[in-house]
């Protein structure tokens, strides 16, 4: 066929991609195979035993019925996630609150594809959780990064300016953010949705991946009164479940009627839910693994700051630390004392994920001595 090349050469630019999508990497923290990993926020601890077990035996009962489509509304799911929400997030919330998705990725996919999308915006306050861009991209939502203070803390004043001149369409507010760890008080998150319903009702989107290690309490008594604030939650971090890959929201029941125009039909499949329904069981004993992670979480701030490194205030389940003139040469060198931790391009800045009380040790012994080496 004249003008085509040998069908192997062909390359994703080739390919009649959108034009956004063009000389773009996908997302992905390097997963090398190294003795002490805490380049990813997962939790350390591999679920208990008694859970494993009954696990299995949900999904043995769920894998009975998989001829048949699964729960398309997640019911049972759901209410479960709402009384969890309800005793631990100061708020009551009902099964009409709140909504799962495959990963609290979905659950942002699917907000962005139903109040964002072509001709639309979002707004971030970066460094954030680089994923926010990225699925505004992936469903045509024009991306607006905006300010955050050189401690990394939201200027409630700059920020509703940038909503004002930007009037988006979608408000992500990460707290406690990643990469950087800080939390958002309530009085900010108020101000920048009221600065949103000024400029033009759009939906703000609180994410408290992290929440459940922070000082602090949940925003969820937020969603009270604002039927435009989301909270999305997840069970990758707190349920030590990064692999089930189970993400919620709680809002107004509007909400949840709106996501469901865009889900797939049968979306979070029946060995999913089982699994899901299996670690709300368990909540008591995965909250206590949260209980020695945030102690370790204190013990990391308190020894990079006495090694001598900067480290930003942290209510998440990582550290960021630096600074460091070159920071990925710094990686490389942590790296190579057996330890990954990410270089999220953050300049002068790393961030290390809470791990075992052993793996926190290999890191600190890690960043002494490379703390000694600047020094030299
Ligand atoms: C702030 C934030 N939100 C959402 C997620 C996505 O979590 P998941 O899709 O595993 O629920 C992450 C994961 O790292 C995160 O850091």
């Amino acid at each position: 066929m004249e003008g085509a090349g040998p069908v192997s050469d062909i390359r994703i630019d080739d390919l009649p991609v959108r034009d956004e999508l063009r000389g773009k990497s996908p997302y992905g923290a390097p997963q090398l195979d190294v003795p002490v990993r805490l380049n990813t926020n997962e939790n350390p601890y591999p679920l208990p035993e008694p859970l494993v077990e009954r696990i299995a035996e949900r999904v043995r009962e769920a894998a009975r019925h998989l001829n048949r489509y699964p729960d398309r509304d997640a019911v049972e799911l759901r209410t479960r996630l709402a009384e969890y929400l309800t005793r631990t997030g100061g708020h009551e919330v009902t099964l009409t609150n709140v909504w799962a998705a495959n990963g609290s990725n979905e659950v942002i996919q699917q907000l962005l594809q139903t109040f964002g999308g072509p001709g639309r915006t979002a707004i971030g306050f970066e460094p954030s959780y680089s994923m926010h861009g990225l699925i505004a991209r992936g469903t045509g939502t024009g991306w607006i990064s905006g300010p955050r203070r050189d401690d990394f803390t939201i200027d409630p004043e700059a920020a509703a300016r940038a909503i004002a001149e930007n009037r988006p369409d979608v408000v992500f507010i990460t707290t406690p953010n990643n990469p950087t760890g800080n939390a958002v008080s309530a009085e900010a998150v108020v101000a920048l949705y009221d600065a949103a319903q000024a400029a033009k009702p759009s939906i703000v989107v609180v994410d408290e991946a992290y929440v459940e290690f922070s000082h602090g309490a949940s925003l969820l008594p937020l969603i009270e009164g604002r039927p435009h604030l989301v909270v999305s939650r997840t069970m990758s971090k707190a349920f030590g479940a990064a692999g089930l890959r189970l993400g919620y929201l709680a809002a107004h029941p509007a909400v949840v009627d709106a996501v469901q125009l865009v889900r797939l039909p049968y979306h979070l499949s029946a060995v999913t839910q089982a699994t899901a329904l299996a670690a709300l069981e368990h909540t008591d004993t995965l909250l206590g693994y949260v209980r020695q992670l945030k102690a370790e979480r204190d013990r990391l701030v308190d020894e990079l700051r006495a090694i001598g490194f900067d480290v930003t205030e942290s209510d998440a389940n990582f550290v960021q630390f630096g600074r460091f003139a070159d920071a990925h040469e710094a990686w490389r060198k942590i790296l190579d004392r057996g330890v990954l931790v990410r270089d999220n391009g953050v300049p002068g800045w790393l961030r290390v994920t809470a791990g075992t009380p052993a793996e926190n040790d290999a890191f600190l012994n890690a960043a002494r001595e490379l703390k000694k080496e600047q020094l030299a």
